[in-house]
């Protein structure tokens, strides 16, 4: 899996981009390339044209048999819109934000519709979620460690997360997920509000 950087854009450019990421990965082709942050339009007003030159090299890198999935990252529902009118081949995931207090569910729905996974990144707010009181007291009622109380809440959302630890034991403890959240559970969780709060618009920044 590679992803296209976020000062990449345009024809040329992303198969420059593709290949450096190909040699450095000593790989001939790729799974998956993920155009990872749409051109916020906060500072590009051809912001549009600028995301769908790079998809189109995307698209050709697919059809040669380079790339066997593309994806896209922090997408929101009208940047979806915009590239799926210009693409001729969808993107399959969608990488985005998700955890307790970013639950994107406008998003979510829009890719449930389309065919579009939706990976969920940060699903543990970036290690804030230990700092969530009502995390912290759902976990302990139910016996569970905040970690897989997060995982599991974002599986439950059909999201699949993704989560980080650099700590081999807290890797494997992470992964035990064989309980499951009942709608009353899930419901709790949905109402927070604040959660760390880090969430990052696409419109706005790069990240
Ligand atoms: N597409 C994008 O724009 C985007 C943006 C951000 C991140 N991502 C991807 O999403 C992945 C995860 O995101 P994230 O880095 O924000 O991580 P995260 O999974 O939300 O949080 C990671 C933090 O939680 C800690 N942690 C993990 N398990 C724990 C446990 N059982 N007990 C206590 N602390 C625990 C980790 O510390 P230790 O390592 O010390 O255990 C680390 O500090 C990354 O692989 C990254 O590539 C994508």
């Amino acid at each position: 899996m590679g992803k296209l950087w976020n000062d990449v854009r345009g024809y040329d450019e992303t198969m420059e981009a593709f290949a450096q990421t190909c040699a450095d990965l000593q790989v001939d082709y790729l799974d998956m390339y993920m155009l990872h942050w749409p051109r916020p339009h906060k500072y590009h007003d051809n912001y549009i044209e600028m995301n769908a030159a790079s998809w189109k090299a995307m698209e050709d890198l697919f059809k040669a048999g380079k790339v066997r999935s593309l994806a896209v990252s922090n997408f929101k529902v009208h940047h979806l819109e915009e590239l799926m009118e210009r693409a001729e081949i969808m993107p399959v995931v969608n990488q985005v934000e998700f955890h307790p207090s970013c639950l994107q569910t406008e998003i979510r729905t829009f890719c449930a519709q389309h065919n579009i996974a939706v990976q969920g990144y940060s699903t543990l707010d970036n290690g804030k979620v230990f700092q969530c009181p009502e995390i912290e007291q759902i976990s302990r009622e139910l016996g569970v460690s905040v970690a897989q109380l997060c995982t599991r809440y974002a599986m439950q959302h059909g999201v699949t997360p993704l989560v980080k630890s650099v700590n081999a034991e807290r890797i494997r403890d992470n992964l035990k997920l064989d309980f499951t959240l009942d709608v009353q559970m899930m419901q709790r969780i949905d109402a927070i509000t604040t959660c760390g709060g880090s969430y990052k618009d696409s419109d706005e920044i790069i990240f």
